[in-house]
């Protein structure tokens, strides 16, 4: 698995949005440093626990940022939240319960689900909110 770091594609032009993406992958590499570097279970299960709080914390900033400009895109974007809260969850129950070994293919599904979602959903309501003073 590798590091994530900054691309284009991941901008979506609304600053305190992009610095709450970045503030998550750098998270998602401490949680990846600490499964390569073999440390416990305790610690990993924390950072993973945590990493869950904050991107709970950064769907609602965004939520919320979408119902104050009237972005048209709100519910579907919040079901595809919820639906990557569980997955998150999911995954955080099952490298508690599971072998160390699972773990690392857990953090890259949970890598690869958010990515896809700051790259895909998350591009749209940019403009949207940069025309209505949200930059
Ligand atoms: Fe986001
Ligand atoms: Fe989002």
């Amino acid at each position: 698995m590798t590091l994530l770091t900054w691309n284009h594609a991941c901008t979506v032009g609304v600053r305190a949005m992009d610095e709450q993406h970045g503030i998550l992958m750098d998270s998602m590499n401490e949680l990846r440093l600490a499964l390569v570097g073999g440390s416990g279970r305790d610690l990993v299960t924390g950072l993973l626990e945590r990493l869950i709080e904050f991107t709970r914390m950064h769907f609602q900033s965004e939520e919320q940022l979408m119902e104050k400009t009237g972005f048209p895109g709100l519910p579907e974007h919040r079901s595809e939240h919820q639906r990557l809260l569980r997955l998150f969850r999911e995954s955080a129950l099952g490298a508690q319960l599971g072998e160390e070994a699972r773990m690392r293919p857990l953090l890259c599904s949970l890598r690869d689900g958010y990515l896809a979602h700051i790259e895909g959903p998350d591009q749209q309501y940019g403009p949207w909110m940069n025309a209505r003073g949200v930059d």
